[in-house]
């Protein structure tokens, strides 16, 4: 059997560090023997622009019927903000009620962080964003748009049930990664005393329930900004709602590296996921052959990795790990010392060798 992916180059650098994910696929792919077929989209800025498209109904179809989605980036300079992001990235997510964002934060041997004192030992977490609910859906809207009264409402939305099934999810993640066996709300609840008392309530319930092995901590999303710099190693597993999830998770990628190391899953465990860089398109960079495919590398490993090829995403992880601390002299665009297809080749040469 063929895993079926669906590829969406998308905007900007996007197609340029997404053709080194799928070089890096490949040796894997021959490495430990899995096969596969790539379906092209070219949904983005381009298409918006031609046809007035950004994700349209029949394409969530075709798309449910993915083993997965690759993703390089969405964001285009010529089309208003808001319009490729809500039309494309976040329609994506929610119809294909892709509700966890996994994004994990660990900073490799010899890439540069920010951080004084903090090395690979102390920088090594994941943060569990959901991905459905929160500020993200759209809900609320204008009165008296234009008039001195203006009234704008942009309405948080939490579920008992989307709540409960992103806490297990962390929960069971948690009891795998078997680290510290920790596992930190990070939340309002001294301010947002609605949406933060349901993800509370939900958290200790169902820790309390169904996870006693599992230590629960909780940091308001503020302390958890401080903690992140100052004590990173405190973390071992971080739950959040949507838009603190995104927050939270730029800092993140910063003390990682920054955003050319980056990756996240759009996960849908009954269903269909969706991996992606999360450093956008970067557009001043494109076609320059400069940006750091790293990011998008890893994401193709998670992709591996959700696919059911643990062992494959072992060896991509153990080549980028090489390749980022043996070669790259920085993890910016233009610094690496290497083309952005050469790091392609690094990787995926490594895969080989491996
Ligand atoms: C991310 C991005 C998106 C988000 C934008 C582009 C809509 O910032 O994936 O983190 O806010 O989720
Ligand atoms: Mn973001």
């Amino acid at each position: 059997m063929a895993y079926k992916i669906a590829v969406i180059p998308g905007d900007g650098t996007g197609p340029e560090v997404v053709a080194e994910g799928l070089k890096c696929l490949k040796a894997v792919g021959e490495k430990v023997g899995f096969k596969y077929e790539l379906t092209p989209f070219d949904f983005g800025g381009e298409r918006y622009k031609r046809t007035g498209e950004t994700l349209p109904d029949s394409a969530i179809e075709a798309l449910r019927k993915f083993d997965a989605i690759y993703l390089g980036a969405i964001g285009h300079p010529d089309v208003k903000p808001g319009i490729l992001e809500k039309g494309i990235l976040l329609r994506a997510r929610f119809e294909l009620d892709q509700y966890i964002n996994l994004r994990p934060v660990k900073l490799y041997p010899s890439v540069d962080c920010p951080l004084k004192d903090k090395g690979p030992e102390q920088i090594d977490f994941v943060v569990v964003r959901e991905n459905t609910e929160g500020l993200y859906t759209g809900s609320g809207g204008f009165l008296k748009k234009g008039t001195p009264d203006e009234i704008a409402v942009q309405e948080s939305i939490n579920t008992r049930k989307g709540v409960e099934r992103c806490l297990r999810y962390a929960f069971e993640l948690t009891r795998k990664r078997n680290k510290d066996k920790k596992l930190t709300l990070c939340g309002k609840t001294n301010v947002l005393t609605f949406a933060f008392d349901l993800w509370e309530r939900t958290f200790h319930e169902v820790g309390q329930k169904d996870y006693p092995d599992i230590q629960r901590d909780y940091a308001h999303v503020d302390a958890t900004c401080m903690w992140m710099i100052k004590n990173p190693e405190w973390f071992d597993v971080i739950v959040t709602d949507n838009m603190f999830g995104d927050i939270i998770t730029d800092l993140g990628a910063m003390i990682q590296g920054g955003m050319g190391v980056a990756a996240g899953g759009n996960i849908n465990p009954e269903g269909v996921s969706m991996f992606e860089p999360i450093g956008g398109s970067a557009p001043k960079y494109t076609g320059q052959n400069v940006i750091n495919p790293i990011a998008a590398i890893a994401a193709c490993q998670m992709m591996i990795e959700v696919l059911g090829e643990a062992k494959g995403a072992k060896i991509l992880e153990g080549a980028i790990i090489e390749v980022v601390s043996q070669k790259l002299k920085s993890m910016s665009a233009g610094r690496m010392g290497y083309s952005t297809s050469q790091v392609g080749d690094l990787v995926a040469d490594a895969v080989a060798k491996a």
